[in-house]
């Protein structure tokens, strides 16, 4: 009997998942890998590799519900992941012919853990809850465990010349949230071949990402340094927002990311924009640490660190945040602004460290937002939570220097 185009489709992901088995709660760098088995797989087209990268990104995001069951119904597990898995293109015939009960239902996460009769916690470990119980609630458990959006940020007064290609491509495209520069495309989609994305008029940045700096108020024509710029995400919105007659230093210790910004900044036009590897002297009008983290809130795009993140790793963060953030503020004039930034949900990364680093600098003090999106805020900062915006989750808190 010959197997069905999905049958075999099931035999290649069962082999994907016994290759990235012995890795998938110890390697950080686990996307990277599983980029380069999808590469090395010459007979797979796009499509291949999208419903393949789906089905193991759904595998990791929900692995304690399908763990236990690789070494005894490996087929139980693939039916649990292909019902589990985001509706597409690539994934439709798949999921239609291999998922455990009906694909497009029930749509809750709630009510598929009680099909399976499972708990919808268990999939956050369990130490999360002391550093983030907000993500607990239903409606962030739901969107946690959803595929991300792709995030775009307009850098182009003509929207809708970016708009006019998104749907010539056949793309869904929306632009609800509470930045008119922000455009939110569901489906996957390779946004680097375009048109718009070449020509600079269109950037990659998580919607949270491009909210944070709106938290605060700051002034046109300033002089910024961008700390911890890594690529430039931010440096590039920052840049916009001071407008030509101010300016963004922006200092890394990754040369790569720095040539990376630099790109992308060209791409941009923007000219308003200089990178460095050394810690700048002097002082700024406001300085942004957007520190390295645990990235707790990239969890729906990295779904591996749940797994391999562990409390003391996350005290080491700390630690090293709360260094950085010491070391940068030295940079911040007297009556200007510092931002903390992180793309963390842990209370140990987000206000315990703005605490202790209020209780050493006493000539800080925290701004209350200029605008809060909805977010709790709390007195050390906002917590950017994903479900309501659609977003991945971020730490902010604005201090002013006397
Ligand atoms: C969260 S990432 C920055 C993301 C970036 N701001 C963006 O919006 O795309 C943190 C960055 O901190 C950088 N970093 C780590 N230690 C540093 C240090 N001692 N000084 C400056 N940057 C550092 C890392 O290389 C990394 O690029």
């Amino acid at each position: 009997m010959t197997m069905s185009v999905a049958g075999n489709q099931r035999q290649t992901y069962l082999r994907l998942v016994a290759t990235l088995r012995p890795h998938w709660r110890s390697d950080l760098l686990l996307p990277d890998r599983i980029q380069k088995l999808l590469a090395g797989e010459k007979r797979f087209g796009s499509r291949d590799r999208r419903l393949y990268r789906e089905l193991l990104y759904t595998t990791l995001r929900f692995l304690p519900w399908v763990d236990p069951l690789w070494d005894t119904d490996p087929e139980r597990a693939a039916a649990i992941v292909a019902w589990l898995a985001a509706d597409g293109p690539a994934t439709a015939n798949y999921r239609a012919e291999l998922s455990i009960s009906d694909p497009q239902s029930p749509v809750s996460l709630s009510a598929k853990a009680a099909f399976l009769k499972l708990n919808v916690a268990d999939l956050l470990p369990t130490w999360f809850a002391r550093e983030c119980p907000a993500a607990f609630t239903p409606a962030e458990l739901e969107t946690l465990h959803q595929r991300a959006s792709l995030w775009l940020r307009l850098q182009t007064g003509h929207p809708e010349q970016v708009t006019d290609e998104l749907s010539n491509n056949g793309w869904k495209w929306r632009m609800t949230s509470p930045l008119p520069e922000a455009i939110e495309i569901s489906d996957e989609v390779n946004i680097t071949a375009c048109a718009s994305f070449r020509a600079g008029a269109v950037e990659v940045q998580d919607l949270g990402s491009q909210l944070l700096l709106h938290t605060t108020m700051i002034k046109a024509d300033g002089r910024w340094l961008d700390a911890c710029a890594g690529a430039g995400g931010k440096s590039l919105q920052l840049a916009r927002i001071l407008g030509l007659q101010g300016k963004v230093t922006a200092h890394d210790i990754r040369a790569s990311a720095l040539t990376e910004l630099q790109i992308r900044a060209k791409r941009a036009g923007l000219r308003n924009i200089v990178t460095t590897g050394q810690p700048p002297e002097g002082t700024f009008d406001g300085v942004l640490v957007d520190a390295p983290c645990s990235g707790s809130g990239t969890w729906r795009r990295a779904p591996h660190l749940k797994w391999i993140t562990h409390p003391a790793m996350v005290m080491e963060y700390a630690t090293r945040q709360l260094n950085l953030l010491g070391q940068f503020a030295a940079a911040v004039r007297p009556g200007g602004q510092l931002i903390y930034a992180t793309c963390s949900l842990n209370r140990s990364e987000n206000e315990s460290v703005i605490a202790a680093f209020l209780q050493n600098h006493q000539d800080f003090r925290i701004e209350p937002p200029f605008r809060d999106f909805g977010y709790q805020t709390s007195p050390g900062g906002i917590t950017i939570m994903p479900s309501r915006h659609n977003t991945d989750g971020f730490f902010v808190a604005s201090m002013r220097r006397r």
